[in-house]
């Protein structure tokens, strides 16, 4: 599963992003809500796609390490960026090596949450921070300004069985251990041209995966479907969330090897 989520993004690459600025924009405010960073902090930015935190985060000062599994996002971020191909559950790095990690918009896609934040918590420094975004349960006051969410849910009874990307995952229980635990919903709006658009930018990131597994029958019926509710609209407007978790790893239990009696 997690190779052919890989493989996927490592095919929209070049598109990634590029239709509405959507990631940049998460990216962004993921980036805004980070510390300032001393002289020197170093930031590793986990699942980096094209860069949407990592770039924000060398423009608030930090020194960036880029890795994600698809080479061919690597390939676009070098050489602005020092990054790396790596797997989110195998960081290729030292212990204690960084004062940040961020991952936007990629730890609900991963197999194996769990073995991607115990290596976050092995490449902290003590007392390091972690911080992800991923799109969690609709935020209180939060309106969508368009019927896709709907129609992902309608149309969900037509894909073949073990579809889908990701695993169940906990957020607050995948940070237990970590001190001074944050959940913050970050919100985004972009007004998009004309209906097209929209179905287009559904094409080139995840939800590629959505069309990529119906039946093409199907998948002309949800565009249909998708297209009239937009046109009917006096806007189209793309409005989403997410849910950006914190978390600084113990200063003690993340340099002790486990099983260790720290008594
Ligand atoms: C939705 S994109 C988010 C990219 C970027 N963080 C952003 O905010 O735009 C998910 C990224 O995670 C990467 N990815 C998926 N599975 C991965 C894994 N197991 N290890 C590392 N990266 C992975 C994909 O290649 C893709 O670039």
């Amino acid at each position: 599963m997690s190779s052919d989520v890989v493989a996927l993004f490592d095919r929209l690459a070049s598109s990634y992003d590029s239709v509405l600025p959507f990631f940049a924009s998460f990216g962004r405010l993921t980036a805004d809500r980070l510390p300032a960073p001393a002289p020197g902090d170093r930031l590793l930015d986990v699942g980096a796609g094209r860069g949407a935190v990592a770039f924000a985060a060398r423009s608030r000062g930090y020194t960036v390490t880029a890795t994600d599994a698809a080479p061919a996002m690597v390939a676009l971020l070098r050489p602005e960026l020092d990054a790396h191909v790596m797997y989110a559950a195998s960081l290729d790095f030292p212990d204690g090596t960084f004062d940040v990690v961020t991952a936007g918009l990629v730890v609900h896609l991963l197999d194996d949450p769990a073995a991607m934040v115990s290596e976050v918590r092995r490449v902290l420094k003590p007392g390091g921070l972690f911080a992800f975004t991923v799109p969690g349960r609709v935020p209180e006051g939060f309106e969508f300004a368009d019927g896709a969410n709907e129609l992902f849910a309608a149309f969900s009874v037509h894909l073949p069985p073990g579809g889908g990307m990701g695993a169940p995952f906990d957020e607050l229980e995948a940070l237990a251990g970590f001190t001074d635990v944050t959940e913050t919903d970050l919100r985004v709006e972009l007004p998009v041209g004309d209906a097209g658009t929209l179905w287009e930018w559904f094409q080139t990131h995840g939800s590629r995966k959505f069309f990529d597994d119906l039946p093409p029958v199907r998948r002309d019926e949800f565009r249909r479907r998708l297209l009239d509710d937009l046109n009917r609209r006096d806007r189209i407007v793309l409005r989403r969330y997410a849910w950006l978790y914190t978390g600084r790893s113990s200063p003690l239990t993340n340099v002790m090897p486990t099983g260790v009696d720290r008594n």
